[in-house]
């Protein structure tokens, strides 16, 4: 019997990430003819925060596979009531072939991805998105047509969604900028990490705090929202320390002229991204989007076949 494996961070998948981008291209040209690969494979998603995107790609992609998905609402949980985390996830391990899990606190994602036999997939937490930066990257291979030597600009919060896309991007040979705030860097730890892997791999991780610099000869900008779930940033606070960082037609035009605009949405419209921009021949965002679906299906694949 193989050993069962979690995504929770970029990093435990980092000698496949290749492979998964391309074997989510190739999923996503097979739609509608897949066999059934996962027939009788139950996967419990659990959520803490909202969701749109990851609740409703993984079902799909799951049902879509031949399985079946299970959405459960942590707080209706006995997990929330008194059962430990330890015990829920050993409870569950017993009905369900895989856990995908939106959490809170990264800790609480880390006890049920030890304390379950079966594997677990991040959902996000405030740490990392990894689902998200799988789907990024198969974007920008569709749109760019590889990795090295190109320029991703990430502008606004350095939050779970920038942490995971440094990973991916440090992983692939994409060269990265985390242009964010000096009080809103990504994980320092991350940052370093992610660094060093990039220095190996010949592509650059660097970081900036001045846009109108960080985006020249950029191939993709990217933005999130600057106050993601579970931060109690004030909106007024939030709307004057990122105002520069906003994808806009201003920082739009010192890019490369073919430059692609990502956003992982939700999207604040005239908060981190212009309507315009966002709309504009630039944004490939609900291609983006699509993608989870298509990046989903490639990891339910390889962990739960
Ligand atoms: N990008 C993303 O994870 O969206 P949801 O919060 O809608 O799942
Ligand atoms: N950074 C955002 C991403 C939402 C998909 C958050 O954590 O709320």
């Amino acid at each position: 019997m193989t050993q069962k494996r979690n995504l929770i961070s970029v990093l435990d998948m980092k000698d496949e990430w290749s492979e998964l981008v391309e074997l989510a291209i190739k999923l996503k040209a097979e739609r509608g003819n897949h066999n059934a690969p996962l027939d009788g494979k139950t996967l419990a998603m659990m959520f803490e925060k909202p969701s749109t995107r990851t609740r409703i790609s993984f079902d799909v992609a799951i049902t879509e596979l031949g399985g079946h998905a299970l959405y459960i609402d942590v707080s209706k949980m006995q997990m929330g009531h008194g059962e430990t985390v330890e015990d829920t996830a050993k409870v569950m391990s017993r009905f369900v072939h895989g856990i995908m899990y939106r959490a809170f606190d990264y800790k609480m994602m880390d006890k049920i991805g030890d304390n379950s036999s079966v594997p677990v997939i991040s959902g996000l937490d405030d740490l990392e998105h990894p689902c998200q930066a799988l789907a990024d990257m198969v974007t920008v291979k569709e749109k760019k047509g590889g990795f090295r030597g190109r320029k991703l600009v990430y502008l606004g919060d350095g939050n779970n969604v920038c942490n995971s896309l440094l990973y991916a991007a440090a992983i692939l040979g994409l060269d990265m900028v985390a242009c964010c705030p000096a009080t809103r860097m990504p994980n320092a730890e991350i940052m370093l990490a992610a660094a060093r892997i990039a220095d190996a791999n010949g592509s650059r991780i660097t970081a900036s705090h001045d846009p109108a610099e960080a985006c020249v000869d950029a191939d993709v900008l990217y933005t999130d929202t600057w106050i993601s779930m579970g931060d109690s940033t004030p909106e007024e606070t939030a709307l004057k320390l990122f105002k520069m960082y906003q994808i806009n037609d201003g920082l739009l035009s010192i890019a490369k002229k073919d430059c692609i605009v990502m956003h992982c949405l939700p999207a604040h419209r005239g908060q981190e991204i212009t309507g315009d921009v966002m709309d504009g021949p630039h944004s490939v965002v609900f291609d983006q989007a699509e993608n989870r679906l298509h990046a989903q299906k490639a990891v339910l694949y390889k962990l739960l076949k």
